[in-house]
């Protein structure tokens, strides 16, 4: 089995998704900001003041690029697919998928959260203008699911179902 990329909005769910649709795969998942977290020894939100969002881009690009292409669910940050390369990567060597969620309830689940530093300040604001933009290149994914009102479990079985088809 080719390795499924899970990608969508913050908020929506993905490392929990993530978990779940490995279980049922039997198989690992790789989360991309805890090994980021895990590498650099700090939490996001740090690595963000302290050395700016171009270094993480950077290394969660390499660290994308460096987990098996085979036999895994790797959860993703909201922010992998800006850079083209890490697309390109996604479609080539895995099967990409879209978790979609509706930026209402997401905005509704982040409401008290403080660990994104893109969305600190104006969080709405800043959450609806994010996502107008990621909208369109989230949607390149050749796998879309919409998990607005899916539960965990309704969400990795459908997803389940979409990579067998
Ligand atoms: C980001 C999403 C975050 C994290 C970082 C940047 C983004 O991950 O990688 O704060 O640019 O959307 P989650 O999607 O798991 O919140």
């Amino acid at each position: 089995m080719k390795t499924i990329y899970l990608t969508g909005f913050m908020g929506s769910g993905k490392t929990s998704v993530g978990r779940e649709l490995a279980r049922l795969l039997e198989t690992f998942v790789y989360d991309t900001d805890v090994l980021i977290e895990e590498q650099e020894n700090c939490t996001i939100l740090e690595l963000f003041v302290e050395k700016g969002e171009e270094y993480f881009r950077e290394l969660e690009g390499k660290i994308l690029k460096s987990l098996p292409t085979q036999n895994g669910v790797v959860t993703t940050g909201g922010g992998i697919v800006i850079n083209k390369s890490n697309r390109q990567w996604m479609k080539d060597n895995g099967t990409w998928v879209y978790l979609h969620c509706d930026p209402s309830v997401i905005s509704k689940r982040l409401e008290s959260d403080e660990s994104r530093p893109l969305l600190a300040g104006e969080k709405k604001n800043n959450l609806r203008k994010l996502f107008e933009i990621r909208l369109p290149i989230y949607m390149e994914a050749p796998i879309i699911v919409d998990t607005t009102s899916l539960s965990i479990e309704q969400a990795a079985k459908e997803i389940f179902t979409r990579i067998n088809q």
